[in-house]
């Protein structure tokens, strides 16, 4: 695997590196994405055509980057990695685009923030498999064709809906990852711990899988931190139910699995909207968090678990989040 913008890697990178299955039959959970995918992992191999491009979209956490490298492993190909905002000029695109061979996979994050112009530049790469570069400027300019080799683009983004319409229409492959179930997590929990050879008992795994917001990352990093106060508060070798429970406290985890920030927008809604509808800004604004993080982090979880509803008008509170506030909310008046 070749990094191509690397960034100082974090002790928990490194883990997590560790962490990531490399091999389709060792990715637990997202059976339909999984299965489809091998179907055509296989097809391109039988045919020895590189695989069509695909699209991989979802909240941020959910292994998009892990199954790109799952999909090159398994077609035998390498695979070079970079991201929307790493690609500022065309020539950046051109080098990496140039240096691939054939059947290779390019892997672009955050696919939805290319500029336009370096959009431009691969709708004839993926279509084409060529480059049509200008040289020089004004009447001096000309445009020269660069032939590629056949190669898959892999995209992913927490946002399909901000891809323009022609590149989305360019990727023969579109697959969603949905939040992972319960006993998913829980079977990426064990994994983790083996991987870590730090035992974890059945409850407390069950336990880390209900609070981790179906998302494998918050999982793994729930597990470490948990880890952490296991070795030093108790010298413990094996996480259990009581450690779980005491250290995801500390970390003002709830029983749900929502942290601070889950808890400032929820009571943000009831206490400054009195539980909307409310505009996506005013909301971000009134909490000091970011609109994009708010949609793209929060929101989604919020919305599947029913704290939250969208409406025309902007977000409300439900009923199952007022009961979870514990906050009382007849005609508009607020009582705890
Ligand atoms: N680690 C993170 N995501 C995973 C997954 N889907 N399967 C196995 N291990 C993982």
């Amino acid at each position: 695997m070749e990094r191509i913008h690397d960034g100082q890697l974090q002790e928990d990178d490194v883990d997590e590196l560790s962490l990531r299955p490399v091999k389709l039959s060792q990715y637990i959970g997202q059976s339909k994405v999984k299965e489809n995918m091998h179907v055509f992992i296989q097809a391109a191999k039988r045919r020895s055509e590189a695989m069509d491009h695909v699209l991989l979209y979802g909240p941020p956490g959910l292994g998009k980057t892990t199954l790109a490298n799952i999909i090159a492993n398994e077609l035998e190909v390498n695979i070079k990695h970079t991201s929307g905002p790493a690609l500022e000029r065309g020539g950046d695109l051109a080098a990496i685009l140039s240096s691939l061979e054939p059947g290779d996979v390019l892997f672009i994050d955050e696919i939805h923030r290319l500029t336009k112009p370096i959009e431009e530049i691969l709708y004839s790469a993926m279509e084409d498999f060529c480059l049509d570069i200008i040289l020089g400027k004004d009447a001096a300019a000309r445009s020269m064709r660069i032939d590629l080799p056949p190669f898959t683009l892999i995209g992913a983004t927490t946002r399909v809906g901000d891809l323009s319409a022609p590149l989305r229409d360019r990727f023969g492959v579109h697959s969603r990852l949905e939040y992972y179930t319960i006993a998913d997590l829980e079977q990426i929990v064990l994994r983790t711990s083996d991987v870590f050879k730090m035992e974890i008992d059945q409850q407390a795994a069950s336990e880390l899988a209900c609070r981790s917001r179906g998302t494998p990352r918050i999982a793994n990093r729930l597990f470490r931190r948990i880890r952490d106060f296991a070795q030093v508060l108790d010298n413990a070798d094996i996480i259990e139910l009581s450690m779980t429970k005491k250290a995801l406290k500390r970390l003002d985890i709830d029983e749900f699995g929502l942290d601070a920030i889950d808890h400032k927008i929820l009571r943000g809604m009831a206490e400054r909207f009195g539980g909307g509808p409310v505009g996506l800004e005013s909301l971000a604004a009134s909490i000091a968090e970011e609109a994009q993080t708010l949609e793209d982090v929060y929101e989604p979880f919020l919305l599947q678990e029913g704290f939250i509803q969208r409406t025309p008008r902007g977000r409300v509170l439900t009923d199952k989040a007022y009961k979870h506030l514990k906050i009382d909310y007849q005609n508009g008046v607020l009582g705890e």
